[in-house]
């Protein structure tokens, strides 16, 4: 009989927002009546830009003439979007990247699942704690150990340099969940201990649109020596909306070689075998991103949603809670009241204030104690969230 990949049983019963999901979908049930405003998810709620729009329109007129039709996509993705990628994420902040190094692919959670899969099942791997739990669980589907970093208050919820050494790293900066960003020099200090020892970092720039303050890199080739050591992963969803059009990028520069092989030729076999491209009419929405009405329209979503961090970070704060982040990312970080567990505030601001969080504790264990709200709700709902639970806990 066939055996099960008995991986799966050390995952979590089942992932963080299909259990919120489950549970907000069964007090609504039997609370038909009340207005539940959802800050839980890490969901867009604003239309696409009118530029991203036009150009699906166009795509979708050229799939239906014979002589503009597209069939498969280049699976590295076509060159139009890579060159717009390169010239706009890269090269206009004195990265050096080139077309060859970007793969195109359906979004920053996916590429964030399996690129660990080019690594040998016996690397150690090493998260912050709290973490997103995709990294998590995709390495223990594989078989391998985790070692946590924790993020706490105490550290500003950054993690600090270890004093062994790990194989893979997975950073996430801006972060998702506490919102905190690393600076250029402490992100520097990680690329420095990388490359002393080996290590490959996993960086994870789908917040990066959010960067508001000086001296937070906006793309790890901002730090010295990171070409040989660290492999970018980039979404569509957070700045432009694409959350449900589903865009992304990985970049896996040329001179990272481990053990005399190159991860750029790794990556590229990976994804030629197991992935067919973007559609053309997503690609051609992504180009329309980097066009400059695109590029003003993506500005407004993104300040749109950052005025709503702002409303909740400050309302928050003026009513005596401990909050965090919020600043160069559309999350904020609030310490649970009265020593309650995540999971108890999750209930009671559900129950008594109708709004939706996400518990700290589903990202770690050093998320306990916490609460994750999201500023990618419409802005009425928000403010109306936050004075829900401003006036709950008075
Ligand atoms: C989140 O809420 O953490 C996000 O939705 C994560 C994601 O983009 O998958």
């Amino acid at each position: 009989m066939v055996k099960i990949n008995d991986n799966y049983n050390r995952l979590e019963g089942s992932y963080l927002f299909s259990t919120i999901a489950k549970k907000v979908g069964a007090y609504t049930k039997e609370h038909p009546d009340k207005r539940i405003i959802r800050l839980g998810i890490g969901d867009v709620t604003r239309p696409l830009p009118a530029a991203v729009i036009k150009a699906l329109h166009l795509a979708v007129d050229e799939m239906a003439d014979e002589s503009t039709f597209k069939g498969y996509a280049p699976d590295k993705g076509y060159d139009f979007l890579r060159h717009a990628i390169c010239e706009n994420d890269f090269r206009q902040r004195g990265c050096d990247i080139d077309e060859d190094e970007i793969f195109v692919s359906d979004g920053a959670k996916p590429d964030s699942g399996n690129i660990q899969e080019i690594f040998s099942s016996d690397s150690s791997v090493a998260v912050c704690d709290p973490v997103y739990p995709v990294y998590v669980d995709s390495n223990v589907m594989a078989g391998r150990k985790i070692s946590y970093l924790p993020c706490t208050a105490e550290n500003g919820f950054k993690p600090q340099i270890p004093d062994r050494e790990y194989d893979m790293i997975y950073i996430c900066s801006p972060n998702n969940p506490t919102g905190c960003a690393l600076t250029e020099y402490e992100l520097q200090q990680w690329v420095d201990y990388a490359a002393g020892c080996g290590a490959v970092i996993i960086f994870d720039a789908a917040y990066e649109a959010y960067i508001s303050e000086d001296g937070v890199p906006h793309s790890i080739y901002e730090c010295r020596g990171a070409r040989e050591c660290a492999v970018e992963l980039r979404s569509f969803s957070k700045n432009a909306g694409f959350t449900g059009l589903r865009l992304g990028y990985a970049v896996v520069p040329k001179e990272l070689v481990r053990g005399g092989i190159s991860l750029n030729s790794l990556w590229a076999r990976r994804h030629a075998t197991k992935y067919n491209g973007a559609p053309y009419i997503v690609q051609r929405a992504g180009e329309a991103v980097y066009s400059a009405e695109g590029k003003q329209q993506v500005r407004q979503l993104v300040d749109y949603y950052m005025e709503n961090a702002s409303y909740i970070l400050s309302g928050l704060t003026k009513a005596g809670f401990e909050a965090f982040g919020g600043v160069n990312s559309p999350y904020v970080w609030m310490a649970t009241p009265d020593g309650m567990s995540s999971w108890e505030f999750f209930d009671m601001l559900l129950e008594r204030a109708g709004v939706v969080g996400t518990p700290g504790v589903g990202f770690g264990a050093c998320g306990e104690g916490y609460f994750r709200l999201t500023s990618f709700g419409n802005s009425e709902n928000t403010k109306e969230a936050v004075d829900r639970i401003v006036s709950l806990m008075a």
